[in-house]
């Protein structure tokens, strides 16, 4: 398969590969897998009390589509607030990255790990979890 140059870009170069203390109060950490693949990927967000995202990391143990849709993603959060990024959409993620069909659901993998790191964030915080209607 032809990966697109910003694919191949953020797969040899990736963003933000680390980790966040999960255990800070401010940091909300989302875990998901993708049943097609078995691939897995961590996201965490750092926020402060203006509720602005100031730090993302994230690990993934996948193809190279959804690493890429990950490092995209937390160059996306950070400077975002949490609300905004709900507003991130995994189709958004496929047209930066020209991501093909067969890989959509790489990027549905990193929307759905913004989504259950906020929700970890907002549980941690005392605020009800946002309900989700798409799931991978
Ligand atoms: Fe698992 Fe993508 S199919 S690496
Ligand atoms: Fe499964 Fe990319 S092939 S996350």
């Amino acid at each position: 398969m032809a990966y697109s140059e910003k694919v191949i870009d953020h797969y040899t170069h990736p963003r933000n590969v680390g980790t966040l203390d999960k255990a800070k109060k401010n940091v909300g950490t989302g875990l998901v897998g993708a049943p097609e693949c078995g691939d897995v990927m961590r996201l965490q967000i750092e926020v402060d009390d203006n509720h602005v995202i100031t730090d993302a990391k994230f690990k993934t143990f996948g193809c190279g589509s959804a690493i890429a849709s990950s490092s995209l993603a937390t160059e996306w959060l950070k400077g975002k607030t949490v609300d905004q990024a709900m507003e991130i959409d995994n189709m958004d993620i496929v047209e930066e990255l020209a991501l093909p069909p067969v890989k959509i659901h790489c990027s549905v993998l990193a929307e759905d790990a913004i989504k259950s790191a906020i929700n970890d964030y907002r549980v941690k915080n005392g605020l009800e979890p946002i309900q989700l209607e798409k799931s991978h």
